[in-house]
């Protein structure tokens, strides 16, 4: 029988019944409306929310090369010859193959890297990596608006970790040049290609160069330039033409490949370190069969589709027009990612912007809004994903919904020379 007099100790799971922690207040309200959303699975132009057909611009399939039929083929002649369990074991034991090996063949050519290696996930991959590479007496050195897996790699690593302002190559310098006083060990300094909050560019070819006059190493997470950016899909690395200067170039098979795993390119020596040291990888089972082979037709059809990413620019740059010409303040990225930014006064974000989602999704647009802390209070973004499958007609009716949005709840899109300024600090301009 229980003790009634004894004290009752705090519980790990005390927290869990108060609404602390990621996104509280919608976890404890049950919210699948602002936060997890439940969609159907397969990802399209058109996708139905809550009963209602959406114009989808939440979804990373930048090339809409999801449920590409090549693709589809593929993966049934690869669930015949593997079945779904193959391979079974990490890389390290019992879950390597020649097919794995040659793949990672094909991404090193095609990467301009002596080689590369091949992770189930991209935040495997990233945290892997760095934490692999980072040692107690090494640093890592990453931009403030990093991805979370970026910030999990660098604690996860032994060393120590600096931060610079957003894309500010300033910052990096003077963080490199203190670093440099009395340095011992090694820094690697990590970026993303395109960062994809905000969908601008790191200013690769200058950050590149800093890194080489400091003695640095540099790593570019490009989750959101690969397939996308640069010849042939190659990346923002090469957008920049600086793909030499990248010590090592990671992508992720999760936005422009719709699909799932990520793979890191690099010099044959490093990629073996990883390879042999990245617990997220050596501690996990490898990359299953049917992806393997499905993504390598991906990158076929990756390498062959400048068409599609013309189309995927041309719906990018019409929807920021459209918007712009709405008076909406379209953001200066350079990516075909789409960031609107609204002033809305901090003691009202929540309402107009709630009211604002609301109506857009009620007229059948699913867009994602952002507030602080990701970018400056007092304002709101909307982030929107363009890609190679939507329509004209999808553009010009999500324009016109926008239009009917701003009349309807009164908003007022005009930013203050203020409000710019923020977003141009949002931006690192
Ligand atoms: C910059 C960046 N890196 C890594 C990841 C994680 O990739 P994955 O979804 O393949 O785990 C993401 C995904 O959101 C990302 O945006």
């Amino acid at each position: 029988m229980a003790d009634a007099t004894r004290t009752k100790l705090p519980d790990v799971f005390d927290k869990c019944l108060t609404d602390g922690g990621y996104f509280g207040p919608q976890r404890a309200a049950g919210d699948h409306y602002l936060t997890r959303p439940v969609l159907p699975p397969i990802p399209d132009r058109i996708m139905e929310f809550q009963g209602k057909d959406q114009i989808m611009w939440s979804v990373n399939n930048y090339l809409g090369l999801a449920n590409h039929p090549e693709v589809l083929e593929v993966a049934r002649a690869a669930v015949d010859e593997f079945g779904v369990s193959s391979p079974m074991g990490s890389r390290m034991m019992s879950g390597n193959s020649q097919y794995h090996l040659d793949f990672e063949a094909e991404l090193a050519r095609f990467s301009e890297k002596e080689s590369a290696f091949l992770f189930n996930y991209g935040y495997m991959g990233v945290t892997g990596t760095i934490s692999s590479l980072v040692g107690p007496d090494d640093m890592v050195v990453m931009d403030k608006l990093a991805h979370a897996c970026i910030v999990d790699g660098a604690f996860m690593s032994q060393g120590q970790v600096r931060v610079f302002k957003h894309n500010n190559v300033e910052s990096l310098e003077s963080v490199l040049k203190r670093i440099n006083r009395d340095r011992k060990g090694g820094i690697l300094v990590v970026i993303e290609g395109v960062y994809g909050m905000t969908g601008d560019l790191a200013k690769l070819d200058e950050i590149a160069a800093v890194v080489r006059e400091y003695d640095a190493r540099l790593f570019i997470d490009d989750a959101h330039g690969w397939g996308v950016m640069g010849e042939q899909g190659r990346g923002t690395a090469d957008h920049f033409g600086v793909q030499d200067d990248v010590d090592i170039y990671f992508g992720t098979f999760a936005k422009a490949f719709a699909s799932i795993g990520g793979f890191a390119a690099a010099d044959k020596s490093v990629t073996e370190w990883i390879l042999y040291n990245a617990r997220t990888q050596v501690f996990a089972k490898s990359l299953p069969m049917l992806y393997v082979q499905t993504l390598r037709k991906t990158l076929d059809l990756v390498i062959a589709g400048d068409d599609r990413r013309a189309r995927l620019w041309a719906i990018s740059n019409r929807l920021k027009n459209g918007l712009r010409d709405l008076g909406f303040y379209v953001g200066p990225g350079e990516s075909p990612i789409c960031s609107v930014f609204v002033p809305i006064g901090e003691e009202e974000l929540e309402k107009v912007g709630m009211a604002a989602v609301a109506y857009l999704r009620d007229r059948g647009v699913f867009v994602t809004a952002i507030t602080y802390p990701v970018i400056p209070l007092g304002l709101l973004m909307f982030r929107m994903i363009p890609t190679a499958s939507h329509l004209e007609e999808d553009v010009d009716n999500t324009v016109a919904i926008f239009r009917d949005m701003r009349d309807a709840i009164g908003l007022n899109p005009q930013m203050s020379g203020e409000d710019e300024a923020k977003v141009r600090k949002v931006f690192g301009r």
